[in-house]
């Protein structure tokens, strides 16, 4: 007993150690993007001086804007010194800019989320998704070798294991693209894995990501998908909000205790912890590192649809329909790799999931954008 109180004393006499990122120089592609927002304002909190890149393909400045505002409040309450956060915005495709920008805002890491991600669209626009996703990275790779920043965390996806002989997939399963979005994780994947082998000066990590979901608990961040949703939480949310009608669920007799897909969800701010962990602790010696970012718990997409209505208080009316060309039954994750070495573990369930993405939702009916840009 005495031992335990006097542990606790010296827990609570104990100043917090600093954080290992802290005054860290991070370059964030994708930066105004859906999960790498939330990793902006995460290593912004941790103390790191955060560029953010981005070509607002897929997002808006908006993002950043509110990032900033979260970080100011959340380092004023603690007492930190405010953020550093550079916007940037420009093409990973563009050297010169990439150049220009690394200069500007000399980093000594990046942590690589811009890319294109929509399967259905990668398999009309091949060319397109190998160019930016492919040729980016490439071009990137070759600005950061000049600028002698040679430590990047890249976010893969779990993806790379198509459809999987074994469930929990453990990261030596064997690796296979079932489309052009997919086959673009897999080379950008080799090619990281040359490098480290080539040169011992690059500590390189990959992260497979499974199902993010959910948002920052201030309503302020979010996923904000252009037009229809193709994942499935988005388009619960917005059914649930009254924006569409049902959901329609894509196959009810695959082989799962209730017919329908099991996936691995995890929380976004789950999913970008393990970005800070992989940044603070990837080890490089040659190798390309890979771990699975995922809760290691299957959830079926009746389960996902109960948590929503749960959290919204609201039915979300659904119809089964067929199988979606492509989809495999389940997919979730062996993640003890990742506790194992970089200490991550996912520690957010469903319905902290849902709660957050749907107080995003109910916030936000229009995403960042307001209600009249929406209308025109
Ligand atoms: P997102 O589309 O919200 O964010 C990507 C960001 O990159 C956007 O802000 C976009 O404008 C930017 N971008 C794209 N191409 C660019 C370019 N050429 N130059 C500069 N900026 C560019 O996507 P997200 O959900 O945040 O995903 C981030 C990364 O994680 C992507 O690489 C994606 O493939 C990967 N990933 C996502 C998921 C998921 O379900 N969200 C799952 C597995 C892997
Ligand atoms: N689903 C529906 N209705 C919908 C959308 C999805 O029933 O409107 C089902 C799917 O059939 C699947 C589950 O919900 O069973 C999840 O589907 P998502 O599209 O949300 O996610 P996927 O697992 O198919 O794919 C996502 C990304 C991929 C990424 C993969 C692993 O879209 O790019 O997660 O990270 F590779």
């Amino acid at each position: 007993m005495s031992e335990v109180c006097s542990t606790r004393k010296e827990r609570a006499l104990s100043p917090t150690p600093p954080h290992p990122l802290l005054g860290a120089r991070v370059l964030v592609t994708g930066g105004a993007g859906y999960i790498g927002s939330h990793a902006c304002l995460a290593l912004l909190e941790a103390g790191a001086r955060v560029v953010s890149l981005d070509n607002y393909s897929n997002s808006t400045p908006e993002a950043l804007r509110r990032v900033r505002a979260l970080a100011e409040e959340s380092c004023a309450a603690r007492g930190a010194p405010p953020p550093s956060l550079d916007v940037v915005e420009g093409d990973l495709c563009d050297l010169p800019a990439l150049r220009a920008a690394l200069r500007a805002h000399p980093v000594s890491a990046a942590v690589h989320f811009a890319g294109l991600k929509a399967v259905g669209e990668s398999c009309a626009q091949p060319l397109r998704y190998y160019h930016n996703n492919v040729t980016g990275t490439l071009t990137l790779l070759r600005a950061l070798d000049e600028a002698g920043a040679r430590r990047l965390v890249f976010s893969s996806s779990a993806t790379v294991y198509g459809d999987p002989e074994r469930l929990p997939i453990a990261e030596e399963a064997p690796l296979r693209a079932t489309n052009p979005y997919g086959q673009t994780k897999l080379t950008v994947e080799d090619l990281l894995r040359d490098l480290a082998r080539a040169d011992a000066r690059w500590v390189i990590t990959l992260l497979r990501y499974f199902n993010p979901v959910g948002a920052h608990p201030s309503g302020l961040l979010g996923e904000d998908p252009a037009g229809p949703p193709n994942n499935l939480a988005p388009y619960i949310t917005q059914v649930a909000a009254g924006r569409r009608a049902r959901l329609q669920v894509f196959g009810g007799d695959y082989p799962t205790p209730d017919g329908t897909g099991v996936r691995d969800y995890i929380h976004v701010l789950d999913l970008v912890e393990g970005h800070l962990a992989a940044l603070a602790r990837g080890a490089g010696g040659g190798e390309a590192r890979a771990y699975n970012l995922g809760a290691g718990r299957g959830v079926s997409v009746l389960e996902l649809v109960a948590a929503f209505e749960h959290a919204s208080g609201r039915a979300v009316p659904y119809e089964v329909v067929g199988r979606r060309a492509g989809d495999v039954a389940a997919c979730y994750s062996d993640a003890a790799r990742a506790l194992r070495e970089l200490g991550w573990r996912a520690t957010r369930g469903v319905d902290e999931m849902a709660r957050d993405a749907w107080r995003w939702q109910a916030q936000n009916p229009h995403g960042y954008r307001s209600a009249q840009e929406a209308l025109s």
